[in-house]
């Protein structure tokens, strides 16, 4: 898979994202589907959007012993989706198993990426209360070298550390970057932001974008935009 623009579809109901997504007549989006829609519809919300047409990152970031995320992982691969994500936090013993669970009986798997840090976490939160001493910097290029040791294709990362994680890890270890904005866009709740075309000289491989394209008053214009800066 090549350089390619996911939409966020950060929605609260089945209603909802399938009429968003009926908007879009030609190129048939990348989309992720988080812990609000999932759980609010379950397993059928991947299927029914599988089967029209679209690839899914399913950004369900598990977390648990290696035997519970590698049966975990296993229900994930069997609905077919094409990414999906776990907690690095969880250890390279957690990580190889999911790798094992995700892989079909064919040999074939989704990707698989790891969320290093929480974006939402600062270096204070880091050391008070998760008891890390290191700054957040080496922790999220530590917790990319494990990932990429454990087989995994990539991290999730700010655009802006997209770079570091390439030197780190190799040019061929994914980064999937939220925190996306147009240069005339609202910024909204991000911090650590970049345009799609910023993003594309930093070296992402995937741009999620969610509320620049979900509450554009064009959604689809707003999604090819993104697609002539960071792909074409
Ligand atoms: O609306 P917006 O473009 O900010 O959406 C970004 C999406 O990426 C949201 O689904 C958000 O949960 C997700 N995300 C993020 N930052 C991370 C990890 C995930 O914004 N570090």
């Amino acid at each position: 898979m090549g350089r390619d623009v996911i939409i966020a579809c950060d929605f609260a109901s089945k209603e909802a994202c399938l009429s968003f997504l009926d908007r879009f007549t030609g190129r048939k989006p990348f989309v992720k589907i988080g812990m609000e829609l999932f759980y609010a519809e379950g397993p059928d919300i991947v299927r029914e959007i599988k089967a029209r047409g679209h690839k899914i990152f399913l950004d369900l970031k598990l977390h648990d012993i290696p035997n519970t995320v590698m049966k975990a992982m296993a229900s994930l691969s069997a609905l077919d989706v094409d990414m999906c994500n776990l907690h690095a936090a969880g250890a390279r013993a957690m990580m190889e198993a999911a790798l094992k669970g995700l892989t079909r009986p064919d040999g074939t798997r989704p990707l698989l990426i790891a969320v290093t840090q929480l974006t939402s976490t600062d270096d204070t939160a880091l050391r008070e209360e998760l008891y890390i001493e290191k700054p957040m910097k080496d922790v999220v290029l530590g917790y990319a070298r494990n990932a990429r040791d454990a087989g995994l294709d990539g991290v999730v990362c700010s655009p802006l550390e997209a770079g570091t994680v390439k030197e780190g890890c190799g040019e061929g270890f994914f980064t999937v970057t939220p925190g996306v904005r147009f240069a005339d866009g609202d910024v909204g709740d991000q911090k650590r932001i970049a345009t799609p075309a910023r993003a594309k000289e930093l070296g992402s491989d995937y741009i999620v974008v969610g509320r620049p394209i979900t509450q554009a008053e064009d959604p689809v214009a707003a999604y090819e935009r993104c697609i002539k800066e960071f792909v074409d």
